[in-house]
């Protein structure tokens, strides 16, 4: 226990056990001691070193440039203002295109204070997926809108929304979870899409532009806050500072709007 930690650490059975009461989650990025701090006294029960620090901090145009050294110098800031938070750390593009890769750099993210990782993709990280899992690593499989596959997908645009794409999601969320996944999380798809997912997998799900039917809400912390560069905020983020007098009070109200099934409303699903 670090010196923060009086509380209980959220861990992968607090959120299992969440989602068996039907209890709504919450997770917010952070990439900073202060504002890790400011979380998790809040009560968000994970808090996400998301490679978005390549877009929100750095000013890249996308996540592709974040490397391991950025990854593991804003986790271990974070990870000294956590609270008792549970801390999911992004792994970087490319740094688990390998079985090798990813065990050498999911092995580092946990020695420099992750609970879990986050991948991006489906089939393709099932059996990295097994093979992390099986050594103590918690995974969350991230699928639908995955940014380091950008250029791929040639926008940041819905996913799942014709029936092929749909029954492949479903079925590639299934073969995850079987594969030892402990999260999942749905960014940008569909909410009937994100609904039957969340409903037919025991692990929790996680959305962001997902709808109100996960059993947890994602934000970035700059969009909480309102703070962007972008002319027009995408449909699923809500700047909740317009609302409250600080920082505090706007993320205990993102907390108390998920947990009231507030947040998202229906102007910001994707349908
Ligand atoms: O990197 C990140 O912040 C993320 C969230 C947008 C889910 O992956």
């Amino acid at each position: 226990m670090s010196a923060h930690q009086s509380q209980s650490l959220v861990t992968i059975n607090t959120l299992q056990n969440l989602k068996a009461k039907g209890e709504k989650f919450t997770c917010l990025t952070a990439y900073e001691s202060t504002l890790a701090n400011i979380i998790s006294q809040a009560g968000v029960e994970i808090i996400l070193v998301g490679d978005s620090l390549g877009m929100v901090i750095q000013g890249h145009e996308s996540t592709l440039p974040v490397t391991m050294d950025d990854l593991i110098y804003h986790l271990r800031n974070v990870s000294r203002g956590n609270v008792n938070s549970h801390l999911m750390a992004d792994m970087p593009f490319m740094s688990y295109a390998t079985k090798d890769a990813a065990l050498l750099n999911a092995g580092i993210l946990m020695q420099n204070g992750a609970h879990s990782i986050k991948l991006e993709g489906g089939h393709w990280i099932c059996d990295l997926t097994n093979t992390l899992a099986e050594r103590g690593i918690p995974v969350c499989a991230h699928m639908g809108l995955t940014p380091q596959s950008i250029n791929r997908i040639g926008g940041y645009f819905v996913q799942g929304r014709d029936t092929d794409k749909r029954d492949e999601m479903i079925s590639e969320a299934k073969a995850l979870e079987s594969a030892g996944a402990s999260l999942l999380l749905l960014e940008c798809v569909p909410s009937d899409l994100a609904k039957e997912i969340t409903q037919s997998l025991s692990i929790p799900v996680i959305g962001i532009g997902a709808g109100v039917s996960t059993d947890a809400q994602v934000m970035v912390i700059h969009d909480l806050l309102g703070i962007s560069c972008l002319e027009k905020s995408p449909k699923f983020v809500k700047n909740f500072l317009a609302e409250n007098d600080s920082i505090q009070s706007s993320v205990k109200a993102y907390v108390k709007a998920v947990k009231e099934k507030q947040f998202p409303a229906e102007e910001h699903t994707f349908f």
